[in-house]
């Protein structure tokens, strides 16, 4: 029976998840938050006086035992995101979570499988950029033929410098700038040239900021990859940008090229002064993908509401956890070129 509202918790009220819960109260129809869960009280405090939220928990699993939830968003710390996605699932629960789905492909594979024994109950991975209005229609475009063949895709996630003492924490249970930041643009690659990522060489390294070195991280990295149909795809991913949060990606084909997001403008505002002719530029994440967030927490509440399923499958975060390890072998265990690991043979 299809239901009415969807009565919804959230676990997880850092930096994005307050964002979730903000759109989750005000703005997303068919839905009603009515727990939240996070290790911090004074987020919980948030959650109560901010949003007027009545149960909240510090503890996951009584925000599981919630009477009457239907599903939950997980926004917590990566390394959360299966544990609590497969814990989810069997309390009954639909579930929606942040990227990426998880860590090491184990884990991947266990929540899928976990999954297939639920198979009425929705468990979605957020990838953002897919509901962006600006990759949407480049998608729609190269599917009308606008660029011929696909063949190349060059891709970046570049946020701005902000090392502080938040985020070196962050890195600790993110998986790493790969994990973190350049699984967008792995699942853009898959998107827009319709195939896996075979091989891939990644360089990279602590340029601007030592501490991410010694985290077992870095600041800024390239990554080569040839996909399965031997299209190709270029990612970087940085954490030192002067300028502003700058998403952007060229997808190239036989007959033209798409550029998504090239000019990071703020607003369609110039500046002419006496530093020449510039514009201001966007400085978050969540400036650019405002929107995009907002529709794909609507779609993930309209598939409840409408028994649809959605687009995106477990399968294509797997996928691009898969790619995400093989760049991380590549650069941190400086293993040069390195085959991701074909999922079969894990699968047993
Ligand atoms: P954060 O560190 O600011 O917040 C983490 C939250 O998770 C906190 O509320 C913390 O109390 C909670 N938490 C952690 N472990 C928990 C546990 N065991 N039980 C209950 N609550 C727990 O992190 P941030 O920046 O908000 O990121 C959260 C997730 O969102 C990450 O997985 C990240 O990859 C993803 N993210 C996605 C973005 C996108 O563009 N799609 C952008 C930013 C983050």
């Amino acid at each position: 029976m299809l239901m009415s509202t969807i009565q919804a918790g959230i676990v997880g009220l850092g930096r994005l998840g307050k964002r979730y819960a903000s759109d989750l109260r005000w703005r997303v129809r068919g839905v009603s938050l009515v727990a939240a869960c996070s290790l911090q009280a004074e987020e919980l405090a948030w959650a109560r006086s901010e949003l007027g939220i009545a149960h909240t928990y510090l503890n996951y699993e009584a925000l599981l035992n919630h009477q009457g939830l239907d599903a939950v968003f997980i926004v917590s710390s990566t390394s959360q995101h299966v544990p609590q996605l497969i814990a989810a699932l069997r309390a009954g629960l639909h579930v929606f979570c942040e990227k990426p789905l998880g860590i090491t492909l184990a884990d991947c594979l266990q929540a899928e499988a976990v999954a297939a024994r639920h198979p009425t109950q929705l468990a979605v991975v957020g990838f953002v950029r897919r509901f962006d209005p600006a990759y949407a229609y480049a998608k729609q475009q190269i599917a009308a033929g606008l660029i011929g063949r696909p063949f190349m895709l060059r891709s970046q996630t570049v946020d701005v410098d902000a090392v502080a003492g938040f985020q070196m924490e962050f890195v600790k249970s993110s998986g790493g700038i790969f994990h973190d930041m350049n699984v967008h643009d792995i699942d853009l690659a898959r998107w827009f040239l319709q195939s896996e990522i075979q091989t891939v060489f990644a360089a990279g390294g602590a340029f601007k900021h030592p501490a991410f070195g010694e985290a077992g991280d870095a600041d800024n990295v390239v990554a080569t990859c040839v996909m399965e149909n031997g299209h190709i795809a270029q990612f970087w991913a940085s954490r030192t940008a002067a300028h502003g949060h700058d998403t952007q990606t060229e997808i190239i084909g036989t007959e033209g090229v798409l550029c998504v997001g090239r000019n990071a403008a703020a607003q369609r505002v110039e500046i002419l002064d006496r530093y020449g002719v510039r514009q201001e530029c966007v400085q978050t994440f969540y400036e650019r993908f405002e929107q995009a967030f907002l529709l794909q927490t609507q779609d993930f509440i309209d598939c409840l509401l409408q028994g649809r399923r959605p687009a995106l499958q477990l399968r294509d975060a797997t996928r691009a956890t898969q790619a995400a390890i093989a760049l991380s072998a590549s650069l941190f265990e400086g293993k040069g070129v390195v085959q991701t690991q074909p999922l079969n043979e894990l699968e047993g």
